[in-house]
């Protein structure tokens, strides 16, 4: 979808950017927004470049660089990392061949950890595309890595 349609439907308003950039990023294969699309949306909604870049950077679901189709996110504080989220993402590392803020040669996956998923009464936690995963353990994590995959880890 081209930028200009999602701009259209909405009102020049800055309380439409979040909104615009959520809409917008999950229609592009990169996952991503662009400086010249952060140009277009600052000039959309007559706000500046520095507040678009502000809230993609505030926010861990918008990126400004390319990422895979399937953003998993491993929860990095305290609670979690008491309950071997450290472990976890060993896991992860080897089972999908990268290291955290890498994406896979077949740009399927993407790597990251984030702040608390509010979730610190299951931990460890991650989070993929907004679906949240908790009470996570080696085989939990082959069985949800290989569902997003499609075959078998
Ligand atoms: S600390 Fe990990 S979900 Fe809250």
């Amino acid at each position: 979808m081209q930028l200009q349609s999602v701009l259209d439907k909405h009102p020049r308003s800055e309380d439409q950017l979040i909104e615009i950039l959520l809409e917008y990023q999950a229609t592009k294969d990169n996952h991503c927004i662009s400086q010249e699309e952060i140009l277009l949306i600052s000039k959309h909604l007559n706000i500046t470049e520095s507040k678009v870049c502000s809230v993609i950077s505030f926010y861990s679901f918008f990126s400004f660089v390319p990422r895979g189709k399937y953003v998993i996110q491993l929860c990095k504080d305290i609670p979690c990392f008491l309950n071997n989220s450290g472990n976890i993402l060993k896991v992860l590392e080897n089972l999908l061949g990268i290291t955290v803020g890498e994406t896979t040669p077949n740009r399927l996956f993407t790597l990251e950890l984030t702040s608390c998923l509010g979730c610190c009464d299951k931990p460890p936690a991650m989070r993929i595309d907004g679906k949240t995963y908790t009470n996570l353990n080696p085989d939990k994590i082959k069985v949800i890595i290989s569902e997003y995959s499609g075959k078998q880890l």
